[in-house]
């Protein structure tokens, strides 16, 4: 790992960005594991997907096998999908189960986690069963939308995203139904594809379509804790209180996760990055409709959509063909991207101990 670059200063006038080899090094994608997408909040899932008691659905969240379940309790639940028995991974894909049965040696578990049955387990000495339910991940549920956090310790959702739900409430996302998924890799390192979402200086570059629908003399950048917004309501339109459908809204959460709206039928995407290596991201769009029925003028929106994001990924990998040659080694910000520069400052705060990123001068006595 290289050692003498630039710390990315406060100042967005004079900052540097983040160092390339933050880029290209897989060693850092293995410590942005442990570090970020274990202890940040994650996109599990809508709440259509687990609507009745017994209802269950699998994921990954940094590579580790997760499993949300809704008991007859009517409460919805995280648990590390792994047998408590053995560590055998405990089930697959998704539907509706009274309980869960380990593919190893068979014990049973309730949907709330809890050990049902732990057979060929007789005469064993001082074995509770109480010690041996699956074990929880931190759940939550906000606008309809399920997200889980594998650090015991988050912070909740509501102070790390301070004002954002309540500021969606006014669209109503618990009427959104699920309209499609799209999944798509891009063969560059995750942080080329947020960096490239924060700002929109390329957009009159490379989103002629993008730049044709928006009013982009009213393009809007606000930055919060942990997100950002930026949008534009359609050219015809003026202000910010433009409903979701009738211009552009674009919210990351920090550090890999953002809801997406496109001018077209009131929607919103939610964009996960899934790193699968430290040169290739997976990208998972899921589109939810506020109307039900998809019609000609959804199916302009995702072809829309199609493109904008073909755009970027394509973009993302020129990027990525650059960094990897080691003649780029830091590069400056422009004014327009403070979005960018505040995710490089959040992703020096993260991973500046664990790292060796430049310290901070002590401050003077
Ligand atoms: S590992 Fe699950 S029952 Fe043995
Ligand atoms: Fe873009």
């Amino acid at each position: 790992m290289a050692h003498s670059d630039v710390r990315v200063s406060q100042k967005l006038s004079e900052a540097h960005t983040l160092p390339a080899w933050l880029y290209t090094d897989p060693e850092v994608l293995e410590i942005e594991k442990r570090e970020l997408f274990s202890k940040t909040w994650q996109y599990a899932g809508h709440i259509s997907q687990v609507q009745r008691p017994g209802d269950y659905f699998t994921i990954e969240v940094a590579n580790k096998p997760i499993l949300i379940t809704r008991a007859n309790d009517g409460e919805i639940r995280a648990f590390y999908n792994v047998c408590t028995h053995r560590a055998s991974k405990l089930v697959e894909g998704e539907g509706n189960k009274s309980l869960f049965s380990c593919p190893y040696h068979a014990w049973t578990f309730r949907l709330d986690g809890s050990l049902h049955k732990a057979s060929n387990m007789k005469g064993v000495e001082n074995f509770d069963e109480k010690d041996f339910c699956l074990k929880s991940v931190r759940l939550e549920v906000q606008e309809s939308f399920i997200f889980v956090n594998l650090d015991p310790n988050a912070r909740p959702m509501s102070e790390v995203f301070g004002g954002l739900f309540e500021g969606l409430k006014k669209f109503k996302l618990e009427q959104f139904k699920k309209a499609r998924v799209v999944e798509t890799i891009c063969h560059s390192n995750w942080k080329i594809g947020i960096d490239n979402y924060l700002e929109c200086d390329h957009c009159p570059i490379i989103h002629k379509a993008f730049v044709q629908k928006l009013e982009m003399e009213d393009y809007e950048i606000s930055i919060f804790d942990h997100y950002c917004y930026q949008g534009a309501p359609l050219k015809h339109l003026k202000g910010d209180s433009f409903d979701l459908g009738q211009g552009g809204r674009y919210y990351w959460l920090f550090p890999n996760m953002w809801f997406s709206s496109d001018p077209g039928p009131a929607n919103l995407s939610i964009h996960q990055s899934i790193p699968l290596d430290h040169k290739t991201t997976k990208y998972v769009y899921t589109t939810f409709l506020r109307d039900e029925v998809i019609g000609k003028e959804a199916e302009e929106l995702f072809a829309y959509d199609d493109v904008l994001r073909k755009e970027d990924r394509d973009i993302c990998e020129l990027v990525q063909k650059g960094i990897e040659t080691g003649a780029y080694t830091q590069g400056r910000f422009s004014l327009t991207e403070r979005c960018v520069h505040h995710f490089h400052l959040l992703l020096q705060d993260a991973l500046q101990d664990v790292l060796p990123l430049p310290q901070a001068a002590a401050s003077p006595k």
